[in-house]
């Protein structure tokens, strides 16, 4: 029994190892030529030039040894290639159909994908996948009539006359409470986009974040995510429960989910917590994350620029003069700091790259050929220090290009300063996120001068927006 086990167990052995190896070769070799075949069919398909691929890999290793600097990698291609528009090779995971990236920075393309022929370019899988278990369904993720009515919804707010209401949930974050401390929320929030945001430029992240440990970590901080979203939707439901009771107009009413509390879907149900949470989520990196980067930015080059400060201070004593804060009148008239808040938006764009997907086969102005399927992404963080867009200055800062000969203020065309979106996707916090900033850049100029500490690794962090990676660390002072 014992011998005939033994002789039955090595002939099993011996099939494992004649058919077995070479059945798992075979199986490899077939799946590399496949990728290489893939891979380079693709770059002949699409006839444009691609930075120098490897083999098997496509661009995949240059992608991702470059993560941390994305976007300058990104503008060192259009410079080196000499292009506005080129292909990054990306091999699929299983040889699964998987598009290829092509990244513009022409002026004319950008108007025809955001505008021109909005309906071929969607968010499509691409964002639900990779952003579903933070965004959910939210505004950002979503097309069509899901889309559409979110946005009809959130649009209301923005009509009201009165931009200065507290666009907010209801509830004060309080990151300035503990500054050396970060919030919770505010640090897992960030957390959950830095992890987010690698998926898209790596197509192996289903796999790779169970060895990397950060699926685990992306849960726990979903989880602290998702707790505080829970608690401003039960609070707000209290708040709207009082203020019906008391039949109160408080205050309270006018923020943005109170404004969601009230509306309904197209079947006249009214939006259920999941919902809710999703317009929380996104409102708050639309709202909070876009403005305050900018803020950060805008703050270190003033520091670097103190002709810009000296300009600002002018403009901010003469408008403002002593008030706590300009009205909207006065924020009108601040047009020297509006020029300063599209130049740090110029050069640091809160959205520095905007994926989208082509529907069907599409030819860009510029001559590219889009098969469907394709993910084409603009890229405002090159856009704004190209040469050939604005100039040989392009790389400076300086707000004086936002003014004619005249004086006035130039504007420009949404598709050559892409910042806020273009067509039917256009930002809708535009208006408020502008008029915020001048009054903050503006009040906080004629109160304070900022001066730089030494020996700061100044540059952006892994993110869906532009946050600087590290704390600005500056000395205030208090101007007499
Ligand atoms: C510096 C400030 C801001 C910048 C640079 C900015 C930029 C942008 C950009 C580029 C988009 C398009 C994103 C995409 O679809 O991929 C966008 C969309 C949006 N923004 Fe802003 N934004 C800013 C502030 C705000 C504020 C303060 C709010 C409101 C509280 C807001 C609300 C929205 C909404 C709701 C959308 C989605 C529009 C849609 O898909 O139809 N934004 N923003």
């Amino acid at each position: 029994m014992r011998v005939f086990d033994l002789t039955n167990s090595e002939l099993l052995t011996n099939v494992v190892i004649i058919v077995g190896v070479p059945v798992v070769l075979f199986c490899v070799a077939a799946a590399v030529t496949l990728t290489f075949f893939h891979v380079n069919t693709r770059t002949s398909k699409i006839h444009l030039k691609t930075p120098t691929p490897q083999p098997i890999v496509g661009n995949l290793l240059q992608l991702s040894a470059n993560r941390h600097r994305k976007h300058d990698w990104i503008l060192d291609n259009f410079r080196t290639l000499k292009t506005e528009t080129f292909a990054v090779l990306i091999p699929t995971p299983f040889l699964t159909y998987r598009p290829d990236l092509i990244m513009t920075a022409n002026v004319k393309n950008v108007e025809h994908i955001l505008k021109t022929n909005f309906v071929n370019y969607e968010k499509g899988f691409l964002f639900r996948e990779n952003l579903s278990c933070f965004l959910g369904s939210g505004i950002f993720t979503v097309d069509g009539s899901s889309w559409k009515s979110q946005r009809k919804i959130a649009s209301h707010i923005f009509t009201v006359k009165n931009v200065c209401i507290l666009i907010a949930f209801g509830c004060d974050f309080g990151c300035l409470e503990t500054p050396d401390n970060p919030l919770p929320f505010a640090s897992a929030f960030d957390r959950v986009q830095g992890i987010v945001c690698d998926r898209f430029i790596n197509p192996f992240w289903f796999i790779t974040e169970f060895f990397t440990g950060e699926r685990i970590e992306l849960n726990k901080n979903l989880d602290i995510v998702n707790t505080f979203a829970k608690e401003m939707i039960v609070e707000a439901r209290k708040r709207n429960l009082a203020n019906d009771h008391d039949n109160n107009e408080d205050v309270s009413k006018n923020d943005l989910l109170d404004f969601f509390l009230e509306s309904k879907n197209e079947d006249g149900t009214p939006l259920k917590d999941s919902q809710l949470r999703d317009v929380v989520l996104n409102f708050i990196i639309a709202g909070r994350d876009t403005t305050a980067q900018a803020l950060s930015w805008g703050i270190w080059e003033i520091c670097k620029n103190p002709v810009v400060e000296e300009k600002l201070l002018k403009e901010a004593k003469a408008v403002i003069r002593d008030k706590k804060f300009p009205n909207y009148e006065e924020v009108k008239e601040l047009k020297y700091s509006q020029a300063v808040f599209y130049e740090i938006l110029r050069l640091y764009p809160s959205v520095p790259a905007n994926l989208k997907l082509a529907v069907n086969d599409d030819v860009l102005p510029d001559g590219t050929l889009i098969p469907a399927g394709s993910v084409v992404s603009m890229a405002p963080y090159s856009m704004g220090r190209l040469e050939s867009i604005w100039g040989k200055d392009a790389e400076e800062f300086n707000p004086s290009r936002w003014f004619d000969i005249s004086g006035n203020l130039i504007k420009e065309s949404s598709s050559k300063f892409p910042a806020f979106h273009s067509g039917p996707r256009t930002c809708l916090g535009q208006h408020l996120a502008t008029h915020e900033a001048i009054t903050v850049l503006s009040t906080l100029v004629r109160d304070f001068h900022f001066e730089l500490l030494p020996n700061q690794d100044i540059t952006y962090g892994d993110s869906l927006t532009l946050p600087m990676k590290n704390p600005l660390l500056v000395k205030v002072c208090k101007r007499q």
